[in-house]
């Protein structure tokens, strides 16, 4: 039974290794020089304690076991202990110089990487989502999404992190470490991801009530397939081209409370407070990686964002049923 048991058990801690939030997969190489000091530390120091519980185990044997008839008791000389006590301190020291001597060649790495910068995004923090901003493809201004971050393989992104209420931190696992975002205060961080694919991003730092619904999907693409999103997210939202229900939502969004928080580029809704919504439709998930997006999750978040995420500072809005529809319908249009 047990022999069953051990490898189904070191298979499910594998398993739990890899996916779209582990640090010992990595997608990025900043994630990768992390992950070869993390291996490094953990034999280095898996070694030592091995030694250690060796070392312990047969002194106890020595000490327990039986004295056969006609031997005596044999003291360890001065010299000998020494000479045992000088190897361990030398092992010591090799491996502590080793750690110490990787440590510093992952970090001046980690600060290599930052000079092959060749896109910025700014990443603010928000209790509990992400503003997202790219520098517009025209050259004029930027262009805004939210908790969705997509980023070109193979170049590296300077992300600048902001705050604009509390500490959060901004943490991407598979591409690169934590860092914070602290409010009045500019940090940032190198990313240069080395695969394709999606991964998921978390915030690290304790913000608040929904901490812990604070993600965000990452979407490395090919550089060609980014460019072509940018320019797709830069447009104005899709017009409802004459469809009522889709009208109805639009003009109820971009005339009723909904606007007073929310933008709508192409339509007169420009509030700040939270999240971008003019290509909603085509993020992945909703209220920060929440709930995956659909047409039935938005109208379900519109109707009672407090069951869904209790605290958001989404407030539920009294509307018709109608019009709780139609700019659901609206909402699931803009792609
Ligand atoms: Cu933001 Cu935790």
């Amino acid at each position: 039974m047990i022999c069953r048991f051990v490898p189904l058990l070191t298979l499910t801690a594998l398993g739990g290794c890899s996916g779209v939030q582990s640090v010992v997969a990595p997608g990025g190489r900043q994630a990768a020089d992390l992950n070869d000091l993390f291996v490094l530390m953990l034999v280095v120091c898996g070694t030592m304690y091995a030694l250690v519980l060796g070392f312990l185990g047969w002194s106890l044997w020595r000490r327990h076991r039986p004295i056969a008839a006609g031997e005596t008791a044999v003291e360890p000389s001065d010299r000998g202990l020494s000479r045992s006590l000088g190897a361990w301190a030398a092992l010591i020291v090799v491996g502590l110089s080793v750690l110490i001597t990787a440590s510093f060649l992952t970090d001046r790495s980690l600060a290599e990487r930052s000079r092959e910068e060749t896109l910025t995004i700014r990443v603010t923090g928000h209790q509990w989502w992400w503003r997202i901003e790219y520098p517009a493809p025209s050259g004029q201004g930027t262009v805004e999404t939210a908790n969705e971050l997509r980023v070109p393989v193979g170049r590296t992104a300077r992300i600048e992190l902001a705050s604009g209420d509390v500490i959060h931190s901004f943490w991407v696992p598979n591409l690169a470490g934590k860092t914070d975002a602290i409010p009045g205060r500019a940090n940032a961080l190198s990313l240069t991801p080395t695969r394709t694919g999606w991964f998921r991003g978390q915030c690290a730092e304790y913000c608040g009530t929904q901490h812990a619904h604070m993600a965000l999907d990452v979407n490395v693409l090919p550089k060609a397939e980014f460019d072509a999103w940018l320019a797709g997210q830069s447009d104005a939202a899709a017009d409802p081209r004459g469809d009522p229900v889709l009208a109805r939502g639009r003009d109820h969004f971009a005339s009723g409370p909904c606007a007073a928080c929310h933008t709508v580029r192409g339509t007169t809704a420009g509030g700040r407070a939270g999240p971008d919504l003019t290509h909603v439709a085509s993020r992945r998930s909703l209220a920060a990686a929440t709930l995956p997006m659909s047409r039935g999750g938005l109208q379900g978040w519109i109707a009672n964002p407090q069951a869904l995420k209790p605290g958001t500072l989404m407030p539920t809005v009294p509307m018709l049923p109608a019009d709780a529809d139609a700019i659901a319908s609206y909402l699931s249009s803009l792609r």
